[in-house]
């Protein structure tokens, strides 16, 4: 059976971030993020949704916590909100802000549950985005100083921590494509962003060893699993380039100290590196975390002279094999990218740091019947369980997500969650497949 698949010490674990549950967005001494800002722009997220109040989760934390320890899990994961620590990004700390923390993570290791926090996932400091956000040096030198000042004050209780979520959808979805906030669409600013970011990551590493050098550090990457769409040598040339543009660019930089040749040559006059940085960047690292929801097909786009890396990405059909947002289910394409991942590159041990599925079913009768999130979940469960089996140094999985939450440019329309959350009400009430993963951790923990 599918828990047996899995070693005694395997860590399960739920996964949230901070700017899509906790609310209160102008509370003891919060200022702006760059998303605050986003939200508010005519046309950026869906219906103009924000986080503003979101699962009010800055109020219900110690129930919230209640509820994870229910569930049987032995691992939290969620984000640190920049701007409340420093409202303006550097210089005056708020010391609010550090409390709530200081008590959420107490809260945590009085029921037992493993402490995962991720420093940034996504909520810039407005006030940095007025000296150029992540495309400017002084941002990740300001990175630098908060990870130093929130180990020093809550990374005694840590378990793991993660500098950066996801900086794919940082340099390529934020500032590449416009989707995301702030919303840029320029090659200059992407290619900025990518050197900025991967900066940033290595000075935050260092300033949190510098506190606390036992730490175990790590980064969190929604690597893609990249296939051609057909089995052409051009198409196959496309998919190449593909995984260093939309892999390389951090893997290379991160685990070898150096960026993708081809990748360099279109953008690297772009790049603003300075002697030192690749050394800074390539820190030798304690784990990193994958983040994994569907496959990235792509074609050769049929011309020479566009921006590398030439390949278009080749959307979906509709059908039963995509979730309600429109994501392609394809297991394999999680184990693949854990296999392929370790033979390209010579990395730490791993976790799946966020996984799961988006399905918009209500509640009928007080029960949320969501037997596809489960089918999803127990399809990329063995997918994780065949990597391992081949070799893979994985570590556990964080599911995406505890509960339904702000969605970013989706709003509220898109659910991720395990536990339903009424945004009228904010009534939780566990889903069948909250249900399911706690079955499976407690068939589990009986084998252990
Ligand atoms: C990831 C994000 C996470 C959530 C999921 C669905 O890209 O890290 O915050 O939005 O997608």
């Amino acid at each position: 059976d599918l828990a047996a698949r899995f070693p005694n010490d395997f860590l399960f674990g739920v996964a949230t971030a901070a700017y899509q549950i906790e609310g209160a967005a102008n509370e003891d001494g919060r200022k702006p993020s760059i998303w605050d800002a986003f939200s508010k722009m005519p046309g950026r997220v869906y219906k103009g949704h924000s986080g503003d109040v979101a699962c009010d989760h800055y109020h219900r934390w110690e129930s919230d916590l209640d509820l994870i320890r229910s569930l049987g899990v032995d691992a939290y994961r969620f984000s640190i909100a920049w701007p409340r620590i420093l409202p303006d990004g550097r210089g005056q700390v708020n010391e609010k802000g550090l409390d709530f923390y200081d008590r959420l993570i107490d809260g945590m290791v009085a029921r037992g549950l493993k402490v995962f926090p991720t420093l940034y996932h996504w909520d810039l400091p407005l006030t940095l985005a007025g000296y150029g956000g992540w495309t400017a040096r002084n941002t990740a030198e300001a990175f630098a100083e908060y990870a130093e000042i929130v180990v020093r004050r809550l990374g005694d209780r840590m378990d793991a921590l993660a500098t950066i979520n996801e900086p794919w959808c940082i340099c390529h979805l934020s500032h590449l494509y416009g989707v995301h906030a702030p919303g840029e669409k320029s090659p200059a600013a992407f290619a900025a962003a990518i050197h900025t970011l991967n900066l940033a990551h290595g000075l935050g590493v260092e300033a949190a060893r510098s506190v606390r050098p036992d730490l175990p550090m790590g980064i969190v990457i929604n690597a893609h699993s990249v296939y051609p769409a057909s089995g052409s040598p051009v198409d196959q040339g496309a998919a190449e380039r593909a995984f260093e543009f939309h892999n390389g660019l951090f893997f290379s930089p991160l685990f070898e100290g150096s960026y993708p040749a081809e990748v360099l040559e279109a953008y690297g006059e772009m790049m603003p590196i300075e002697d030192g940085d690749l050394q800074t960047i390539n820190q030798p690292l304690d784990w990193w975390g994958l983040n994994y929801y569907t496959p990235l097909r792509v074609k050769d786009d049929g011309s020479a002279d566009t921006l590398y890396p030439r390949a278009e990405v080749v959307p979906p059909k509709p059908g039963p094999d995509l979730t309600d947002i429109g994501w392609e289910i394809y297991e394999t394409g999680l184990s693949d990218l854990m296999k392929g991942l370790y033979e390209r590159y010579s990395l730490p041990p791993m976790f799946i740091t966020e996984n799961g599925a988006c399905y918009n079913d209500e509640p009928v009768d007080g029960a949320i019947g969501d037997t596809r999130r489960i089918d999803y979940l127990d399809k990329h469960f063995r997918a994780v369980a065949d990597a391992r089996d081949a070799g893979v140094p994985v570590k556990g999985y964080f599911l995406w997500s505890l509960m339904d939450n702000y969605e970013w440019a989706e709003g509220y329309k898109m659910r991720f969650g395990i536990v339903h959350v009424d945004y009228d009400t904010q009534v939780r009430t566990l889903k069948d497949s909250a249900l399911w993963y706690r079955n499976l951790i407690s068939e589990h923990v009986s084998a252990r």
